[in-house]
């Protein structure tokens, strides 16, 4: 019985693979090195302003003008980022573009990490809300 209680607590404590200790590190501009998932890495990079929106700008000349428009305002291929953004979160827009959507390819294997965080970055800079 105690052996069964343990093993649950481990479970339940467990989580993913990540290493249970140091997790007090979340502090900020930390170039993390510790086990990270792409979109994990991704959003760091976003939230401690990491980015360079100038370049974003050229990824999305280059790979989503042609579906969302030059001024982000869609086409027959792709919807309107300035309606789509305007309830999207982040984590949302850099899922999207790792896996793809409904008529949208995903970017995954195709970007760098710096260019997706770049790319949701000028998106959320020229398209969204506010
Ligand atoms: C082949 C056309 C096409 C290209 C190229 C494309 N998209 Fe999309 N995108 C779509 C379509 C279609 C949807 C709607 C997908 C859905 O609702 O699942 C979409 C949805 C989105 C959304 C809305 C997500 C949400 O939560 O509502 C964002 C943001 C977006 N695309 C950004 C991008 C970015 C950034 C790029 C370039 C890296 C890109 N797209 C390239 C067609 C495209």
């Amino acid at each position: 019985m105690r052996t069964a209680l343990v093993l649950l607590l481990a479970v339940a404590c467990g989580g993913d693979d990540t290493t249970p200790t140091d997790t007090t590190t979340g502090d900020t501009g930390t170039t993390t090195d510790g086990p990270q998932t792409k979109e994990e890495r991704i959003l760091a990079r976003i939230a401690d302003g990491n980015v360079d929106i100038g370049s974003g700008q050229s990824v999305y000349s280059g790979r989503c003008r042609g579906c969302h428009g030059t001024d982000g305002q869609g086409s027959n291929q792709g919807p309107a980022l300035t309606d789509r953004l305007a309830d999207a979160t982040v984590e949302e827009v850099v899922q999207v573009v790792l896996d793809g959507g409904d008529g949208m390819r995903a970017y995954r294997d195709v970007l760098t990490n710096p260019e997706i965080a770049d790319v949701t970055a000028f998106v959320f800079d020229a398209y969204g809300p506010e």
